[in-house]
């Protein structure tokens, strides 16, 4: 099978103040369509980095392949238009309302047709449960409401690959867990599941979501564990299975950093 998204032998590297800093040496990383991908690592490690070479934000500083379906990225940019992003906070426009954020996000993607609109934004609105507030301006909502919102500014725009950097790390812990089980429940409503890469360092959250788990070591980065998860929704965070995942991830991080919990 093909994967959706293919990267090969990626070098990323920037000059600093101590000579270059290497962040990926020849990196390799194929992405199943349908998985929910989850890119764990500690800060700095480059998660970030490799969403933005994935959407082709960020040229790498070679590569032999950055390969979407089966073509490469930087001979069809117009690939990274079937891509969306949540970043860790809403980065809502405060002067919109919550569905005419979403309008900017359709607007910026361009791939669904004017018409449509209406109809995706009170879908995707409704199905987060935000139907009677996507009127508000954001300042008027909370702050869950509000990254819920920025899901939906991403989700109108029925995106194959949705890419989310760290989007409930700056959540409360209950708040954070009604989302994952949200987004989650987005994703599985969805005959065909879209692609999703999500980014965190929180090695309970990767136990809950993640079909697959991409580890990476400190930079220079390399995986140090991937494994699938067969585990079936809603996980809860007491569940055995959760925790015994949980552990080994620990287990995995604390060999390769060399220290112990
Ligand atoms: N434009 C840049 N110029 C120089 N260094 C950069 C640049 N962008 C990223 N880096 C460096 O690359 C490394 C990886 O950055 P990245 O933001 O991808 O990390 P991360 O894994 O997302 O970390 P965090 O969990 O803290 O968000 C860091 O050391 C960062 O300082
Ligand atoms: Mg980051």
């Amino acid at each position: 099978m093909t994967p959706k998204v293919s990267l090969e032998d990626i070098d990323l590297s920037f000059p600093g103040a101590e000579g270059t800093k290497v962040i990926y040496d020849k990196f390799n990383l194929a992405i199943e369509e349908g998985s929910f991908t989850v890119l764990l690592g500690p800060s700095g490690c480059g998660k970030s980095t490799l969403l933005n070479i994935i959407n082709g934000l960020l040229e790498p500083t070679a590569a032999k392949g950055i390969v979407i379906d089966g073509e490469d990225l930087r001979n069809k940019p117009d690939l990274s238009r079937q891509m969306a992003y949540v970043f860790q906070g809403p980065r809502l426009l405060r002067w919109k309302t919550l569905a005419q954020n979403a309008e900017f996000g359709l607007r910026g993607l361009g791939v669904q047709p004017r018409a449509t609109w209406p109809a995706l934004i009170e879908k995707y609105f409704t199905a987060v449960g935000l139907r009677d507030s996507m009127h508000q301006y954001p300042h008027q909502v909370s702050g869950g409401m509000r990254q819920r919102a920025a899901i939906v500014r991403a989700w109108v725009n029925e995106p194959q690959i949705l890419l989310m950097d760290e989007p409930f790390s700056h959540l409360d812990e209950i708040t954070a867990a009604e989302m994952r089980r949200l987004l989650i429940k987005l994703w599985q409503s969805e005959e065909k599941r879209r692609t999703i890469v999500f980014v965190t360092h929180d090695i309970s959250e990767a136990a809950q979501l993640a079909t697959d788990i991409v580890m990476l070591t400190p930079a220079s980065s390399s995986i140090c564990l991937r494994r699938k998860v067969d585990l079936p929704w809603p996980r809860r965070m007491e569940d055995d299975a959760v925790i015994d995942l949980e552990k080994e991830l620990r287990h995995a991080f604390a060999e390769r950093a060399g220290i112990s919990f």
